[in-house]
């Protein structure tokens, strides 16, 4: 699949969002290595810290549909600059997708490309916790 197609899906999720109290919309197409898309937007809550990015949502789908295995995510929102995903979902797609590859765009659709490792370097991790080296 190509990073258009991807930016494509992102475009339409990110007409889901509901964002009514930053209006800030984000949209986000995570690929698995098998070539499946799972797609996100962002979903705020009246309570504002339950609100939750893009960027999770697609992952907690894709993980919640059984996979394991993921390749890149790219993020849109309607910014000038590059789109950065946040700390936390930095963390949580560091930890459940690995070092994927990571890609933002900007409103023009320019994309920058990264490494989820670059994103987020020394992370925390499972290897911190698992002893059985089964899981
Ligand atoms: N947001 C995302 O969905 N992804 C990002 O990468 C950055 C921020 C959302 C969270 C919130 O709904 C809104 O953007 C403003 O922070």
């Amino acid at each position: 699949m190509q990073n258009n197609d991807l930016y494509h899906a992102a475009k339409a999720a990110q007409e889901k969002s509901f964002s009514p109290y930053s209006n800030f919309r984000v949209g986000a197409a995570l690929l698995t290595k098998a070539g499946k898309l799972y797609t996100g937007c962002n979903i705020e809550n009246s309570s504002f810290s339950l609100t939750i990015c893009a960027e999770r949502t697609a992952l907690f789908k894709a993980i919640s549909a059984g996979e394991t295995e993921f390749s890149k995510i790219l993020i849109v929102s309607d910014a000038d600059d590059f789109i950065s995903p946040c700390g936390a979902c930095r963390q949580v797609l560091s930890d459940l997708a690995g070092d994927i590859d990571v890609i933002l765009t900007d409103s023009r659709g320019e994309m920058q490309h990264k490494k989820m490792s670059e994103l987020l370097p020394f992370a925390f991790g499972r290897s911190y916790l698992i002893k059985n080296p089964n899981v």
